[in-house]
């Protein structure tokens, strides 16, 4: 496979010249764009997503982009972490957006929407929004622990990281765990990064929004993306409501959970916690800190997580409404996770590579966000049915954990192919046979968290 598709900003970009790995250097010029897109999207000690649309640092992204660069340039991966890091509140909870300038003010919401304030905790710089996202740094911090398990200065880092992460976690089992099962509560569509997924839809249908009562804002992120590819004005007003709703409470207190119409227990949060438990738990035995508190943590949430989350005669795993006291009876993309965090049987993770199998047997590249048979299912529209390359990777990653390798293999190739095609898009067509007509990816271009997946999947050893 040989893949040339280089555009004009890719002059002076380093070249790789390992001449050893005949694959790496057939793909060379995919993997130079996606290291120039980093550098694009680089400010000042981190990265943001895209241009005009995601102005800022997010967390998640911010995980899968230090993952990326730490195969060619570590120093720059810790100095990303560090940034997140420098976000984290008093009371652990590590946000979903970082505003680290402030006088970009085209973002809806911004720094002053939130009004991060409220909580006394909440660092003054950098600015935040008062809400999580995945927790995805423990595993990110084991990929480069494997990667540099003798470099004094990753150790070093490392070291003085591990209480932090051990800090979040504990954020999310004292303040979003009220029931004690070990499996923590997200009250806002955010957190879960899969903003406007069906899953969602009849939760978020229940809030009942009094125009008067809320305040007024304006969208932004219709004036940069197509409408067509965002999520509707009903859901953005429900989203500005649950912001409201958890600023009203300093977005820690008790009362969210017992007043938030939206109350969830995400299945792939909760399993990149217990995969990210895990890699902290291994990372922190070898390294000569305490890991009791994350072990005790770790087989309280596995201990509840398949008769939580595991629904039979879906043969998948779902999510959890706390409010309606019931699963949300959806195949989605965050059922899979579970491999990637070894949380699933052998018979579990059986049946949901036979799912895939039957998506890729049917013409669709892997992993569609949704499953393609049901009404609610959209191949366009964000986290209605497109394929993630991040989400793409840790499904990779997950298949070959229960040996699942030529499927898995497909996933990696499926992402490596959308993106060849398409270009270095948010997210993509799930659909084979329309590729037929159309010419680029869906939402941002030049997109991070995508540059990043491809390094992960082109460098990986
Ligand atoms: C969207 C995605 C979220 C991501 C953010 C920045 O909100 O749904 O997962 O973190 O964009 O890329």
């Amino acid at each position: 496979m040989t893949i040339d598709y280089r555009p004009n900003f890719l002059l002076g970009i380093e070249e790789i010249t390992n001449s050893s790995i005949p694959f790496l250097i057939n793909t060379m010029p995919l993997i130079n764009q996606a290291k120039a897109i980093i550098q694009n999207n680089w400010r000042d000690g981190f990265s943001i997503p895209t241009a005009k649309l995601y102005p800022f640092q997010w967390n998640w992204d911010s995980g899968f982009v230090s993952m990326g660069v730490s195969h060619y340039d570590i120093s720059k991966a810790m100095e990303e972490i560090n940034f997140m890091f420098s976000g984290q509140w008093e009371n652990g909870m590590l946000p979903h957006i970082l505003f680290h300038s402030e006088d970009e003010t085209s973002y809806f919401p911004n720094f002053d929407f939130w009004e991060s304030s409220v909580n006394a905790g909440a660092p003054d710089k950098p600015k935040s929004s008062g809400i999580t996202q995945p927790p995805v740094f423990g595993f990110v911090l084991e990929e480069i622990f494997n990667k540099y398990p003798d470099d004094p200065k990753v150790i070093d880092f490392i070291k003085t990281l591990f209480p932090k992460l051990v800090r979040y976690h504990n954020f999310l089992y004292q303040h979003r765990n009220p029931q004690g099962d070990g499996l923590f509560f997200i009250f806002h569509p955010w957190e879960s990064g899969r903003d406007n997924s069906p899953l969602w839809d009849d939760s978020m249908n229940r809030i009942q929004i009094d125009k008067d009562k809320l305040t007024q804002y304006t969208r932004r992120d219709t004036q940069v993306a197509d409408a067509s590819e965002r999520p509707t004005q009903e859901q953005y007003d429900r989203y500005v409501y649950l912001l409201e709703l958890g600023k009203k409470f300093q977005y820690d207190g008790p009362e969210i959970a017992e007043q938030s119409p939206f109350l969830i227990q995400d299945c792939m949060m909760n399993s990149i916690l217990i995969k990210s438990n895990d890699s902290l738990i291994k990372i922190g035995k070898q390294l000569g800190f305490d890991t009791t508190q994350l072990e005790s943590w770790q087989a309280l949430s596995k201990s509840n997580f398949s008769e939580k989350f595991w629904n039979e005669d879906l043969g998948f795993f779902v999510c959890y409404d706390q409010r309606a006291g019931r699963q949300i009876l959806h195949k989605e993309i965050g059922g899979i996770i579970p491999l990637f965090a070894n949380v699933a049987s052998k018979e579990q993770a059986k049946k949901i590579a036979t799912y895939l199998q039957d998506i890729h047997n049917r013409g669709y590249y892997l992993c569609p966000s949704f499953n393609i048979d049901s009404p609610l299912f959209d191949s366009k529209r964000y986290w209605r049915g497109p394929v993630w390359p991040q989400m793409n990777w840790m499904i990779y990653r997950g298949l070959l954990n229960y040996g699942y390798d030529e499927l898995a293999e497909i996933v990696r190739a499926d992402l490596i192919e959308l993106v060849s095609k398409l270009g270095f898009y948010e997210y993509f067509e799930s659909e084979k046979n329309k590729l037929n007509f159309i010419s680029k990816g869906y939402g941002g271009n030049n997109f991070s968290w995508t540059a990043s997946s491809i390094i992960s999947f082109l460098m990986q050893e």
